[in-house]
Order: structure tokens, then sequence, then C-alpha cells
């Protein structure tokens, strides 16, 4: 399996409407943090997520967060 590119060693800090979102697991997309499709042939997958209400989140740009989407500070170590 191909590694992840480290698109930004800190979080894209976004306000996201309620719905379906797929976040970027391969550092790729050309429209970072979400998957537009650039993974195929990594063997990498893009990480699906709902929001049910507007909601500010925390998703992880380095791509090395152990609880994706979401940064759990593991960019700090990189
Ligand atoms: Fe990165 Fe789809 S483009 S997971
Ligand atoms: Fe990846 Fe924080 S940006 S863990």
């Amino acid at each position: 399996m191909t590694e992840p590119i480290i698109v930004q060693k800190k979080p894209h800090v976004l306000e996201l409407d309620a719905g379906s979102y797929y976040w970027c697991a391969c550092g790729r997309s050309k429209n970072p943090p979400f998957c537009d499709g650039s993974h195929q042939g990594t063997g990498l997958e893009p990480i699906h997520f709902e929001l049910s209400e507007p909601t500010k989140v925390w998703l992880c740009g380095c791509k090395h967060s152990a609880r994706p989407p979401f940064c759990d500070g593991a960019h700090k170590r990189l």
C-alpha cells in the first residue's frame, strides 16, 4: 500500500454544513481535505463521515491521525 502524502502538518479547521463528506486519506486530492478520486491505484480509500447539523471540525491534514478524519495531534510528532 502507498504511503499517504502529508498535505500540511496541522488540521483543516472548517465550519461545515450538515451533510455527507469524504475525507481524503491519501493526500493526493486537488480539493483537500476532501476526496476527489485521486486515490485510485494507491490502495488508500477516503473516510466517509456525516454531520447532522452545522459543525466546526478539525480535519487531519497530515494523514497520520489515529482517529481519522479528525486531527488527534499526531501531526506534532511528524
Ligand atoms: Fe485522497 Fe480520494 S483523493 S482518498
Ligand atoms: Fe493530522 Fe493533526 S493534522 S493529526
